[in-house]
């Protein structure tokens, strides 16, 4: 079928990953979607193969939805976290790369609280690395389910306005957000407070704004971050009370935005703080579908990433 193969390639980010690759992994995550929801889950194309979870930062969706997704697909799947390693002992994060990929790994899912540690792997190890987040600077595949949960309930994100509101300044989600949906045709706009979301972000192709009802004025998809309150330094946040009345996502200001709105959050969520409960969980949310989707979408980057091809040995 296509041309677009993505075997043995690592997932660093979505900044060089091209439109053509996003959607040849959402056509496939569609794919492994009926194969979540169906009563049979293994579709064993990774049989033999081995995964390793090397989590240096907590994690929950990213996680369990990695390892479902191996599991699902046949493979072999481990969690390694600092806490019940050796690196409580001094080892080192190479010398513990080193070991998890000669015992015949062939993929390392990796979260990290520094920018750029998986390409840091990429030139350590031999294993396929697929960045699970990296400081502020990407989280691919929580990107790529955004987009297949907007695409799942719109048909398209051509022309779609999509708000991103909240701490984009420590926000790796806005970062790969923001590649993958300008590549696929969306019209980003972003909001937050002026320590948090900055003018220099509109060199990204964005549009900046620092007015809630602005920002919100015909949207179609809103996207809210969480305030990373343990990354944030006091002195560029004011508040919780204050930004849930100036910059949080509540019923009101929503009616400022087209009537068929969705709303994502990638979670963990503050409710009350950057998104109001009754919003959380109303029908114009898709966080809890957004889970499910992480599930299929990690699928498809583990299938294309280490099994190969185009998905059309997979049934429709
Ligand atoms: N969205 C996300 O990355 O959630 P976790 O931190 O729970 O993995």
């Amino acid at each position: 079928m296509g041309t677009v193969n993505l075997k043995g390639r690592s997932l660093l980010g979505l900044e060089h990953v091209s439109k053509e690759e996003i959607e040849l992994i959402l056509r496939v995550a569609k794919k492994m979607k009926k194969v979540v929801l169906s009563d049979d889950k293994k579709i064993p194309y990774l049989k033999g193969k081995s995964i390793v979870n090397l989590f240096m930062e907590p994690s929950t969706r990213t996680r369990s939805s990695f390892e479902l997704a191996g599991k699902y697909l046949g493979a072999d799947v481990i969690n390694i976290t600092p806490s019940g390693s050796s690196m409580v002992k001094g080892e080192s994060f190479r010398d513990t790369l080193l070991t998890v990929s000669y015992m015949g790994t062939d993929a390392i899912v990796m979260r990290h609280k520094a920018e750029g540690a998986p390409l840091y792997a990429t030139k350590c190890v031999k294993p396929i690395i697929v960045n699970a987040g990296d400081g502020a600077h990407e989280h691919p595949t929580q990107a790529l389910l955004d987009m297949y949960s907007i695409l799942e309930r719109k048909g398209s994100l051509e022309g779609l306005k999509v708000v991103i509101a909240g701490d984009i300044m420590h926000s790796r989600v806005a970062r790969s957000d923001i590649y993958g949906m300008t590549k696929m045709g969306a019209d980003i706009h972003l909001v937050g407070p002026r320590t948090l979301v900055y003018p220099e972000l509109e060199k990204m192709g964005v549009t900046v704004h620092h007015d809630i009802r602005e920002a919100l004025e015909g949207a179609d998809v809103v996207n809210v971050l969480r305030i990373q309150l343990e990354r944030i330094h006091s002195a560029l946040y004011p508040t919780n009370r204050e930004y849930a009345r100036i910059f949080g996502i509540n019923k009101e200001v929503l009616k400022a935005a087209k009537k068929d709105v969705m709303i994502l959050h990638p979670g963990p969520m503050n409710r009350g703080l950057e998104i109001a409960p009754d919003v959380a969980y109303s029908d114009e949310s898709m966080i809890q579908e957004q889970v499910r989707n992480g599930v299929s979408v990690r699928m498809a980057v583990l299938y294309l990433t280490i099994h190969g091809g185009d998905g059309s040995e997979l049934a429709d």
